[in-house]
Parts: C-alpha cells; structure tokens; sequence
C-alpha cells in the first residue's frame, strides 16, 4: 500500500461520500475509516465499497486520547482527513458539551497522535482538518467570506469548529505539523441526515407533515453538492500547500423560503400531486436563538490555485436529490426510527 489514510467520521454524510471518492480512486492506498457511529453515523452509507480490499473500518471515539494514540501506531498514518464531528447547530444550541468533546478535544487528541507518529519524519504527510463557512459568522446582505476572512463564530457549533482549527493553524506554526485546513459552504446530496433543512423538508413533504422554516425564512445560505465538495477533499489533500486555508462554496446562495418553494415544486411534480399542495405545509415557526443571516464563500483562491470548481447543476443536482430520497425510503426509514443504533449496540457494543 502506497499511503495509509485515516478519514474520520466516514459513516457521516460528506465522510462516506469521502470515503467512497478515495476507496475506489485509490486502490493503492489503505482507507481507514474511523468513526464512534453517533446518531449521525451509518455504515449502510458505505455499504457498496465496504468489502474493498483496501477499506477498513474501525470504531472508536476522537475523544478517547489512548485509543487514538495506539491507532496511529498500529496503522502508521501518512494522511488525516478528519471530518468526524458534532455538526447540527440546532442541537449545539439545546446541549454543546458533545461538540466541546468531539470537535475541540477530540481534534486535538488527533494532533497530538499525529504529531508524536510523525515527529521525526513530516515528508508526505498530511494533516488535513474540514472545518465550515459557520467559523466566520454572518454576512449581511453584501460581501463574501475570504480565507482572510477574521473568524467570528456565534453557535456552539461553529465556535467548537473555529477552536478546532486554531488548534490546527498553532499545530503548525509551534511544531511544524503539515496542516491544511478547508472551510466549506453548506453541502446537500444522498445520506444526509434529516436533521439539516434539505432532507428534513423532503421528508416532511412526503408524509405532509408542517414544514417548520425558522423566523421569515429570510436567512441566505450557499449550497454545494456533496460530491463536488469531496472532489474539493481529494484535490487539497494532494496538492494544498502546508499551512494553507482553502474556502470552497457553491456560487449558489438561496434564501431558505425561496429553497423551500422550490423543493415544494419539485416534490409536487414527483409524487403527482396538484400544483401548490406541498407549500402548504409551509409553517413558520420561532427563529433558530442567534440564527446567522446570510454565508457566501469566495472559492477563487481554490480555483485558481488547485483548479477546482463545482461541476454539477443546482436545480438539476437537487431534482437527482429529492429522487434518490424518494427511492430510499428505507434508508430514511431505518435512520430515524432509530432501529439502526440498536443493530450498532448489538454489533459493535461490547467491543469497546
Ligand atoms: P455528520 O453529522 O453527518 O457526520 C459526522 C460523523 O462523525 C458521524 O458519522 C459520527 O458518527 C462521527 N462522529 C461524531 N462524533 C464522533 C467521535 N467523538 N468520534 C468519532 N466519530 C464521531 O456530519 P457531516 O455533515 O458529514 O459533516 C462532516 C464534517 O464536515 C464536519 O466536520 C462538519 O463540521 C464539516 N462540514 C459540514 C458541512 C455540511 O453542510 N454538512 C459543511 C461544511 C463543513
Ligand atoms: P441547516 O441545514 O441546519 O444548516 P446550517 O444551520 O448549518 O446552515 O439549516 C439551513 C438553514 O435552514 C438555516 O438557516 C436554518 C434553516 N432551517 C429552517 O428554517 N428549518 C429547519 O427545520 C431547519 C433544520 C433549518
């Protein structure tokens, strides 16, 4: 094996999307996935690559400092994609101990396993943090988020994502750990969890449940498809420069409501039903404490630099979205009943 990579949360949404990219674009290299399998983490997310020769998957906690140090040294790690994390605001907002643990603590349980595996030796490795646009705060209605952007985080969560990637940055200026780390704009696809808006609101629609939008459905966010984001991975993995910061977005901002409606025109069309049912759904309910008005990433730099760009349609990419949900009615069915946590106990739970 040429490389051995750890990706971290790899049963998450973008993680298994990660995972996928680089099980099967790499056959030479080891993938190891390493994830505590959370209420957000799924192993039928990987279920077409998991017999792969070079895919293995380990269970465990970021947080537990030991178990990590002896997974870098049974596995000799070239690489680090780490994405596990706690990543809803609105349960950050309800209870953040968890994302104190696994974002801040658990990043640096990672940095300092990397530090001692690679201290005498930092040629061709890399470790590589994926953090969010959410570190810089809320835009009003103008401007953009650069990688000079001051961070300025305002939940929970993306303040235990900013802590998280200053730790990194000091990683790499106190011991020349080789860091690179990407801010990224909102991500929708196949295997989100329908706690975030776009699966939650397909959801909905198809059971015609209310669809809850936040305050006046005004706040603005910048979607990029998943997959166009784990290319974005695979590119600043081999080719971004220590120490480096690279933002990525869409170039697609939407106010929420306008999202929504269109969602509600799509799943009209799909499941033949009248022309306007689905917005009458539409419930707005009390605003998100602290709800951040408006993200828009500048990926110029990645552009230019890396070569990257989004190569998929918005509205096309989303039509694709909505269909694979309908089609995996079960996989939706499966992670919010909550009968998959009890196959993870029985499976996996006396093994830790
Ligand atoms: P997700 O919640 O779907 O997945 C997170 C994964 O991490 C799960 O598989 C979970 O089991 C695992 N995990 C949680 N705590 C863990 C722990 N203590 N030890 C080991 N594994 C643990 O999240 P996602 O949406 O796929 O986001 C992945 C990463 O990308 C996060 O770091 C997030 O901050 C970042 N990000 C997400 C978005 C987005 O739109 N979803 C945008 C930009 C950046
Ligand atoms: P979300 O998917 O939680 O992502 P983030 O908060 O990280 O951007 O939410 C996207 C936007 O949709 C955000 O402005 C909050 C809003 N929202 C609703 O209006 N209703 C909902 O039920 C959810 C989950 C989100």
């Amino acid at each position: 094996m040429k490389k051995n990579v750890l990706i971290t949360g790899g049963a998450g949404f973008i993680g298994s999307h990660v995972v996928r990219l680089f099980v099967r674009k790499y056959p030479e290299y080891r993938i190891v996935n390493l994830d505590k399998l959370t209420y957000a983490g799924n192993l039928e997310n990987l279920k077409d690559i998991e017999q792969e020769p070079n895919y293995s998957f380990v269970r465990a906690d970021i947080v537990d400092k030991a178990s990590m140090m002896d997974l870098f040294h049974q596995f000799r790690f070239d690489g680090v994609i780490h994405l596990a994390a706690e990543s809803h605001v609105d349960r950050s907002i309800s209870s953040p101990d968890e994302f104190i643990y696994t974002n801040i603590i658990g990043s640096v349980n990672l940095l300092n396993a990397a530090r001692e595996l690679w201290k005498d030796d930092h040629s061709g490795k890399k470790f590589y943090q994926i953090s969010t646009d959410e570190v810089y705060g809320s835009l009003g209605d103008s401007g953009f988020f650069y990688e000079t952007t001051a961070y300025d985080p305002r939940s929970p969560y993306s303040a235990s994502k900013a802590g998280a990637d200053h730790l990194v940055r000091a990683f790499y200026h106190t011991y020349n750990l080789p860091i690179v780390i990407s801010n990224c704009s909102n991500n929708y696809g196949p295997y989100q969890f329908p706690e975030k808006l776009i699966p939650l609101v397909i959801h909905n629609i198809r059971y015609n449940k209310p669809i809850p939008v936040y305050g006046k459905g005004e706040n603005i966010r910048d979607w990029l498809y998943v997959e166009d984001h784990a290319h974005a991975i695979d590119l600043v993995f081999h080719k971004g420069l220590d120490g480096n910061t690279y933002n990525i977005g869409g170039k697609n901002e939407w106010k929420n409501i306008d999202l929504i409606r269109l969602l509600c025109r799509i799943l009209d069309e799909k499941l033949h039903r009248e022309s306007g049912t689905s917005e009458k759904l539409i419930t707005f309910v009390k605003d998100r404490a602290g709800h951040d008005l408006r993200y828009a990433i500048d990926a110029s730099k990645i552009n230019k630099e890396l070569g990257w760009e989004p190569t998929t349609l918005f509205e096309e990419e989303l039509r694709k979205t909505v269909e694979w949900y309908l089609t995996n009615e079960a996989w939706m069915q499966r992670v919010t009943s909550g009968d998959y946590l009890k196959y993870y106990e029985e499976m996996y739970g006396n093994r830790e």
